[in-house]
């Protein structure tokens, strides 16, 4: 059996990339592949995507999904986004029309029993996508010293009782290893200051995404693959990016700054040494965000923004 995930922003990213007949894309977070076979539809036998994913569960829906809708012209990588440049080398693309990335996870992957990527329910508390984790998330919390724990809630989920909470952490498991979700939303509950439990938002959301960011390193790989898109893209080629966390919109957003302007000197300079030069035009002035339609009938959407560049040298 296979599963879809209600695409965000789709008519956005497309109009974005604007695909057009016998071109190529590169879609970096195939998931539960509706961006995949939009852009297959639009680029038709003549073009090709290539669909990466960390999640083996997406390559192999993708594929039951592929078959039904009869696309021969996707390839999918299982891979991580992180390692762009040698995919695109295995993969013989030498220049592409389009990148797109829409970070985050699935629903699908919020619902699998077998991973704890959700504060429902009692799953393992492993919050890994797949290839290329640079620590599982079982350690993480078993393991982590003080500073570090405390650092993850505060700086990756903006956690107000970040300290609070990486010290109850440190208590309970000189008793007991934390191995279960249940496990560690009971201790967030149990520190949370009852004002905050009246809250429309679960006080687990910011830790559980602390922890996922963490466990997949998803800043890092983001600014890997963002590097990587340059010369992958032909002159012309766009990227777009959808994001849902704060950091992850501020590391694409100072990005494609630092890659659409032409001289990194400070103003001071008399005269420029830097030789940086402009790769990107920005082409999304402010993220676009999603309509109220779109809203009602995916609360998902609430936090996603969309940003847009064109390939210029
Ligand atoms: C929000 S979903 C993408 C949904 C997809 N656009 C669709 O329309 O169905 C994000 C996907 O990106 C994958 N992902 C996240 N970070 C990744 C990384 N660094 N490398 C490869 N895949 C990654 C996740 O496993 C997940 O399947």
């Amino acid at each position: 059996m296979t599963y879809k995930h209600v695409p965000v922003l789709l008519e956005e990213v497309l109009s974005v990339l604007n695909p057009q007949a016998g071109q190529t894309y590169v879609d970096c977070t195939l998931g539960g592949a509706s961006y995949t076979r939009a852009l297959a539809r639009a680029v038709g036998k003549k073009g090709r995507i290539v669909s990466i994913d960390a999640d083996e569960m997406a390559i192999k829906n993708a594929e039951g999904i592929l078959q039904q809708d009869n696309f021969q012209n996707v390839s999918l990588v299982h891979n991580n986004f992180r390692n762009l440049a040698t995919i695109a080398q295995e993969q013989s693309l030498s220049q592409v029309d389009g990148i797109v990335f829409d970070l985050g996870l699935s629903s699908a992957q919020l619902d699998d029993e077998l991973r704890g990527f959700s504060f429902q329910g009692d799953r393992p508390l492993d919050m890994a996508f797949g290839v290329g984790e640079s620590v599982s998330t079982i350690n993480l919390v078993n393991s982590s010293p003080l500073s570090e724990l405390t650092k993850i809630f505060r700086e990756l989920g903006e956690e107000v009782q970040a300290y609070r909470l990486a010290k109850e952490i440190i208590n309970i498991r000189k008793q007991k290893k934390i191995k279960s979700t249940k496990e560690l939303v009971d201790i967030i509950l149990k520190i949370t200051p009852a004002r905050y439990l009246k809250s429309r938002i679960h006080p687990a959301t910011r830790v559980f995404q602390a922890l996922r960011l963490a466990t997949n390193d998803e800043f890092g790989s983001l600014k890997e693959a963002l590097a990587a898109t340059t010369d992958l893209l032909k002159i012309g080629g766009r990227l777009a990016v959808v994001s849902f966390h704060s950091g992850e919109d501020r590391i694409v957003k100072q990005w494609l700054k630092k890659e659409s302007i032409d001289c990194l000197c400070p103003p001071q300079a008399p005269v420029c040494v830097c030789k940086h030069r402009a790769r990107f035009q920005i082409i999304v002035k402010k993220p676009i965000m999603a309509s109220t339609k779109e809203l009602s009938a995916n609360p998902r959407a609430r936090s996603a923004k969309l940003r847009g560049a064109e390939k210029i040298s």
